[in-house]
């Protein structure tokens, strides 16, 4: 497919097509030149399509509708996001509007009262009433107003918390495919400042500067509607300057994610208890410190050069709103001097003059925060959109399950071929294979022949590129994740351990069977090192959660991780390298109990040695991605190609070594 072919299907289903030419000319054509780039190397799949259909729907979201329009969506849709979040939070800010915008407007009034009051020579009891009514509704005001700070602080915590989670739960149910993608990583961590709980505390703030808005209108227009008239038109230029800030601001922080992202993972790295043998080893601390340097200062110059616009900004609109305030400050002088107003209103007045300068400052930098977060909420829903087109895989038909009959199944490759996301080299290269109930078949192969990339595809962390695999005739695609991976267990060749216990890291979260538990310890020679411990299979593993946190030798977190599938105690069992780092005798006993435990099941044993292979029903060979042996050991053998090689190679080192 040519890049005009593609391009034009790019271009189905918008309405723009002209601002879309402009989106291509940046984001577009770069994905335009990934895809035809892959195009070359590997034929049309459904993936291609899938990829395709995610990009125009993206461009189409973006493009759609006026910007008011959008940016009306977004602020409902934050709405709606919020109140889904937290309708306490939705309470707490439309109360705190009430009570922080009545709260200033009282007090300029109150002590306009008093100052009438004495102006008046009212007798002193009445005065001290006004001082005791107003000091007392002040009181109130601010105590509630106490009570509501604390209570949003407790609500905006847990919001954070769902956030998290929510966040959480996108990285577990994206397709695997897509875990490290970096568009979706950067769009992520954009998307994290579009927070329903600043965006309420900014409209609540909004809402308590309309009250007092309003109250200073009201206080102004007993003067003059041309005053009046004259402050909005002033105040034009803050509006303009706040804008321009919080533009600079929102392009800042878009242009550091790249580099925190950086300083992220070396900190990670740095800190984590993980890298740190590592780290000693190779004394790679300098080469990660210099990263480190090398990063900052390319985010210290960035930040820099931000400051001084930002310092260029802040200083015009503070001289701008000085002028404003003196020329208040001159005029109602003038009008007390003129006998237009009373001493009492002049205090109203300059109160209610203070009161304006602030919300001048502070407004339109809150409408602008409003509008940052409704832009990081288009940014926000982007992210949401890819991680649902993303998850199919995880998401799709969760609770159903289909009829597979489990008693005679066959699984096939059919014409398989892979290539790994943004890379060109062909892995697996038209495989065809059959795998029937009761199988134990040995895969072997140099590095990187592909035989861990094979079982990635059987367990469906990736789809193949070309082809497909069945499982009775059905695409296993087509079958429901959570059946599908009950169906199939699998001892990883980078198998991960949890800092949890031993039994949760076991058992996980299915239910808890004793006999089952200790059959699996036993089978996976577990049992005696278990029960030397003190804590038995409550002991928890590494410090990370406890401090008397265990760390397992290289060989026991094997035999933990083969426990693991022995209690999941699935149909097909899949196996890589699951004895590299076992002792000899320890590997021989596995590998024994392993052939025992997959007597009745189906199996597939990854292994270098060899050795351990040989009594598999049937061996493949793989070399570059292409199968290009298969039969028993003894077939192989007398075929003299390079099972024959590798075996002669491997039997021959002991054989010397041994004499
Ligand atoms: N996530 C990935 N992204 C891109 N390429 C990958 C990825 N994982 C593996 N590869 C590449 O795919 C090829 C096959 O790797 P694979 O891990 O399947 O080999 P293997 O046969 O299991 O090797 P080994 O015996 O060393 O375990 C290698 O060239 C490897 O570099
Ligand atoms: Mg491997």
């Amino acid at each position: 497919m040519s890049k005009e072919v593609l391009f034009e299907k790019l271009c189905i289903n918008n309405s723009s097509y002209r601002r879309l030419r402009d989106y291509e000319q940046n984001v577009g054509s770069q994905i335009v030149d990934q895809l035809s780039n892959h195009y070359r190397f590997v034929v049309p799949t459904n993936d291609w399509i899938d990829e395709l259909e995610i990009f125009t729907n993206r461009v189409y979201n973006k493009y759609k509708g006026t910007i008011y329009m959008k940016k009306t969506k977004n602020l409902i849709y934050l709405f709606k996001r919020s109140w889904k979040i937290s309708k306490g939070l939705i309470f707490i800010a439309a109360l705190k509007s009430i009570f922080f915008g009545l709260q200033p407007l009282i007090n300029i009034v109150g002590l306009g009262i008093v100052i009438d009051s004495l102006i008046t020579k009212l007798p002193l009891s009445d005065v001290i009433n006004y001082i005791l009514i107003f000091v007392g509704v002040n009181l109130a005001f601010s105590i509630i107003g106490d009570i509501l700070d604390l209570i949003d602080v407790i609500l905006q915590r847990k919001t954070s918390d769902v956030m998290q989670m929510e966040y959480m739960e996108d990285c577990v149910n994206i397709n695997y495919h897509y875990v490290q993608d970096k568009s979706i990583l950067d769009l992520k961590k954009k998307s994290m400042s579009a927070h329903p709980a600043f965006f309420l505390r900014d409209i609540s703030k909004f809402s308590s500067y309309i009250i007092q808005f309003a109250g200073i209108v009201f206080i102004f227009s007993l003067l003059s509607v041309y005053f009046l008239i004259a402050i909005f038109i002033t105040s034009f230029f803050n509006v303009v300057l706040v804008f321009a800030k919080r533009k600079k601001e929102f392009n800042f922080k878009n242009e550091c994610v790249e580099d925190e992202q950086r300083i992220e993972y070396i900190f990670n790295v740095m800190t984590g208890y993980r890298f740190a043998k590592e780290i000693r080893i190779n004394n790679a601390g300098a080469l990660l410190k210099g990263k480190y340097h090398n990063v900052m200062k390319n985010i210290l110059s960035k930040f820099k050069r931000f400051c001084n616009k930002l310092t260029l900004i802040n200083t015009t609109n503070t001289i701008i709103t000085v002028i404003q305030t003196f020329i208040m400050y001159a005029y109602f002088s003038y009008l007390v001097f003129d006998n237009k107003i009373t001493i009492a209103e002049y205090t109203v007045l300059l109160g209610a003059t203070a009161l304006l300068t602030n919300i001048l400052i502070s407004f339109f930098d809150n409408i602008a925060s409003i509008n940052q977060t409704i832009k990081y909420t288009d940014l926000y829903r982007e992210y949401k959109n890819d991680i649902k087109m993303r998850s199919g895989i995880s998401l799709s038909n969760q609770n159903k399950k289909i009829d597979i009959d489990m008693d005679n199944y066959i699984v096939v490759f059919e014409n398989v071929s892979f290539v790994y996301p943004n890379t060109k080299k062909i892995v697996l290269d038209n495989l065809n294979l059959e795998i029937r109930k009761g199988d134990r078949i040995g895969l072997v192969g140099l590095n990187g022949s592909g035989k861990t990339t094979l079982i990635k595809l059987l367990t469906r962390l990736y789809n193949p590129t070309k082809g497909k695999i069945t499982l009775n005739g059905i695409d296993i695609k087509d079958i429901p994740l959570k059946q599908y991976s009950d169906y199939i267990g699998i001892v990883l060749q980078d198998f991960y351990l949890f800092a949890y216990t031993i039994k949760e890291n076991i058992v996980f979260n299915k239910p808890f069977n004793q006999e089952k538990f200790e059959f699996s310890i036993e089978k996976s020679g577990l049992l005696n090192f278990i029960d030397s411990l003190e804590n038995k299979e409550e002991t928890y593993l590494y410090k990370e959660i406890s401090k008397d946190g265990l760390e397992l030798s290289g060989g026991n977190g094997q035999k933990l991780a083969i426990a693991r599938v022995m209690y999941k105690d699935s149909d097909f069992l899949v196996f890589d390298e699951p004895t590299s780092s076992l002792d000899p005798i320890a590997e021989y006993d596995m590998f024994w109990q392993l052939y025992n435990i997959a007597k009745d099941k189906t199996s597939l044993f990854i292994s270098h040695r060899l050795s351990s292979t040989k009594f598999c029903d049937k061996i493949i060979v793989l070399d570059n991605g292409k199968m290009i042996e298969y039969g028993t050991h003894e077939e192989l053998m007398e075929r003299k190609g390079l099972y024959h090689e590798l075996f002669s190679i491997q039997a021959n080192q002991y054989l010397k070594e041994g004499s």
